[in-house]
């Protein structure tokens, strides 16, 4: 599972670096690649010689060697690393790696970092649970980064509670199903759509909406990630996405979304409906431009076909469809409605009564809703970590 995987370990200066000796031996027995780089406190607690003996490469602490001036490029190592853990991880450097500090080489290679970054907190009760540190972790996780939460137990100052740094056995678990979740969903094809719909008034204007299409673009780039075959079905977006398991299909309006997606259908595993599709379209397109004739203009609109509720007549029993509602008003209830309408299995609610959700922003705040009724909240979030949410969700729902 973890033959050639790159792991970066960082450890900062807590008791609980002891441990990492342990975890590093059990990375390398399945054949993953370690280096390590710590904080200059962590060495108070866990020697250079011990890591890099077991890692089988050399640990730093700073950019460069003081003797032989030797440069530690920040940027090579962050690019370099499949996942970054962080362990054990103290309340000092959690504050400093939210607010973005980089005075030791540890933070300068978090901010280089482009792989997805684990963070196992250790520390006494009383930290853990101020305040402060709650808030860094949440804004830490609301950026993407996973925690290992940290156990209950005996703690080095005598206390007993909550803030032991998860034993390496359990740590080193956490890293292979996070690998193994890379093939989670191979075999599997799955439909997305994302963004909004234009549909023409005339060759110039057209009725949309504000749907940029990043949480479509995240859920198709969380399911490839996972080893899935995703077909995109995109509105008008400005969004760039290239990985070779994603095909884009760019459409324009509802009706030629519909085409597209009914189309793909029937090879999907999968389909979620994450379009900002237009209700209405204009009865005729003008082929050329309206002119101002009058002080009063009525457009006669027509109901678009709706894409979702044909997907749930036409589904099959081993297709998953997920839609998505966006309300103002009786948010649940009127989800729960769309849900059994439309035969979903899973329902993504977002309400833009909740501040940094829905159209616009990077962030969202959904809560999940299963064809039993039965209700997931999460928080507000990224958008790639909302995808990851659903994602994880939908794995979930399917037993793999
Ligand atoms: N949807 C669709 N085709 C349409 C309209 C909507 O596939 N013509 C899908 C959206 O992609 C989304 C879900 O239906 O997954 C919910 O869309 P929404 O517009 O909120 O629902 P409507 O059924 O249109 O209900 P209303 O506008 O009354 O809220």
């Amino acid at each position: 599972m973890l033959k050639g995987k790159k792991i970066l370990i960082g450890i900062t200066g807590s008791i609980a670096a002891y441990k990492i000796p342990l975890l590093i031996r059990l990375l390398k027995k399945e054949d993953a690649e370690v280096r390590v780089i710590a904080t200059p406190s962590a060495f108070e607690f866990v020697t250079p010689l011990t890591l890099s003996a077991l890692s089988g490469n050399p640990v730093s602490i700073e950019s460069h060697d003081k003797i032989t001036g030797e440069w530690h490029s920040h940027i090579e190592l962050g690019l370099w690393a499949d996942l970054f853990l962080i362990a054990p991880v103290t309340a000092n450097t959690l504050a400093k790696l939210r607010a973005g500090i980089a005075d030791n080489y540890l933070l300068t290679v978090f901010l280089s970092a482009r792989c997805k970054v684990m963070l196992a907190p250790a520390m006494d009760l009383d930290m853990y649970n101020h305040p402060s540190t709650i808030d860094n972790i949440s804004a830490l996780q609301k950026r993407g980064a996973i925690l290992i939460s940290p156990t209950h137990g005996e703690l080095a100052s005598g206390l007993c509670g909550e803030g032991r740094m998860e034993e390496p056995e359990a740590i080193f678990n956490i890293i292979r199903s996070y690998f193994k979740q890379g093939i989670q969903f191979s075999g599997f094809r799955v439909l997305v759509t994302a963004g909004p719909t234009y549909e023409p008034i005339d060759p110039v204007r057209f009725i949309g909406n504000h749907s940029s299409g990043l949480m479509g673009f995240e859920l198709a780039k969380a399911f490839a990630a996972r080893g899935a075959h995703v077909d995109l079905v995109a509105g008008p977006v400005n969004l760039k996405l290239n990985h070779p398991l994603v095909d884009i299909y760019p459409v324009t309006t509802a009706a030629e979304m519909f085409e597209k997606v009914s189309l793909l259908f029937t090879q999907s595993t999968i389909a979620v409906m994450c379009a900002a599709v237009a209700d209405y379209t204009p009865e005729t397109t003008s082929d050329i431009k309206l002119k101002k004739t009058a002080n009063k203009l009525t457009l006669n609109l027509v109901e678009t076909r709706d894409i979702l509720m044909h997907l749930g007549k036409v589904k099959k029993n081993d297709q998953f469809l997920v839609g998505f509602a966006l309300e103002t008003n009786d948010a649940r209830q009127n989800a729960i409605k769309k849900l059994h309408n439309k035969n979903l299995d899973l329902i993504v609610l977002n309400t833009l009564e909740d501040q940094g959700a829905g159209f616009k922003h990077d962030t969202n705040k959904v809560s999940l809703i299963n064809s039993d009724e039965s209700v997931v909240d999460f928080e507000l979030k990224s958008k790639s970590a909302v995808a990851e949410d659903i994602v994880n969700h939908i794995a979930k729902s399917l037993s793999i």
